[in-house]
């Protein structure tokens, strides 16, 4: 903790040597009332989770495999919000380690020459009108090398350690992630959305691009125009309407 300037983020961290996920040990420990800012973080999954179901690659010692527990003040529609946050803020963190350029896909992850060095699952404890808490899952690709990854995935992800060409300390980062993340939650608690809006486009790779957005029951082609106030991508459709997407995988189109 010796790198560690936050005050609200990482004050208490519970820290296992191997879990299936940070995740539902985050929401357990919310449920039993764990304090604002407080952090789970593994060094091994074994069955680390990602958006939409699907499983998170989490190789031992080698990544940061997080969850925070977030207490705001926010409705289940401003929710998304949270998550553009998270994902400013961890690009900045990152890049600011790394000295090289990192850009956003909507709706968070982090991508460095066009692969993913980070995903962020953002899970929520709500009622109808007030969200309880959030719980945030960071994971960041370290010190991977190119075989620590299922080699169906090696041409679209990659690390930090194959960008820089270093093995980079992941304690520093990990302290920077909270920094940042502190320095953008309280600017969005104190000035709203509009200031993260700003931030979050100008890392996006997505906006001004034809894409497709792959959903559960359909898929729909055109042209990402923005983010809603909510968070939500405005994809304008060939027929000139324009539709918010919430939950997709967006690709890139011709
Ligand atoms: C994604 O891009 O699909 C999101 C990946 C989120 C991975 C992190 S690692 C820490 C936390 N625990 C999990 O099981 N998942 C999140």
């Amino acid at each position: 903790q010796k790198h560690l300037m936050t005050k609200r983020y990482g004050q208490h961290i519970h820290y296992y040597e191997t879990c299936p996920s940070t995740q539902p040990i985050a929401h357990e420990a919310e449920q039993n009332g764990a304090l604002d800012g407080t952090v789970i973080v593994a060094e091994n999954q074994t069955a680390g989770r990602g958006r939409m179901a699907r499983p998170w690659n989490s190789v031992a010692g080698k990544g940061i495999w997080m969850s925070i527990i977030i207490r705001p003040t926010l409705t289940p529609q401003q929710a998304p919000q949270m998550t553009l946050v998270a994902a400013v803020a961890v690009t900045r963190a990152v890049e600011e380690l790394t000295g090289i350029e990192a850009n956003i896909k909507w709706p968070n992850d982090v991508l460095i020459d066009g692969k993913k060095i980070t995903g962020i699952l953002t899970e929520l404890q709500a009622d109808p009108d007030q969200v309880t808490a959030v719980i945030l899952g960071i994971g960041v690709n370290v010190n991977q090398d190119l075989e620590d990854f299922p080699e169906e995935l090696q041409s679209i992800v990659t690390s930090l350690k194959l960008i820089t060409g270093k093995t980079v300390d992941r304690a520093r980062l990990i302290a920077k992630i909270f920094s940042y993340l502190e320095l953008y939650t309280e600017m969005y608690e104190k000035h709203g959305f509009g200031p993260i809006k700003i931030l979050w486009e100008g890392y996006s790779n997505t906006i001004g691009k034809r894409i497709r957005a792959v959903m559960l029951n359909e898929t729909i082609t055109g042209t990402a125009i923005g983010i809603s106030d909510e968070g939500v991508l405005q994809l304008k459709l060939d027929d000139g309407t324009v539709r918010g997407i919430y939950s997709a995988d967006i690709e890139l189109s011709k």
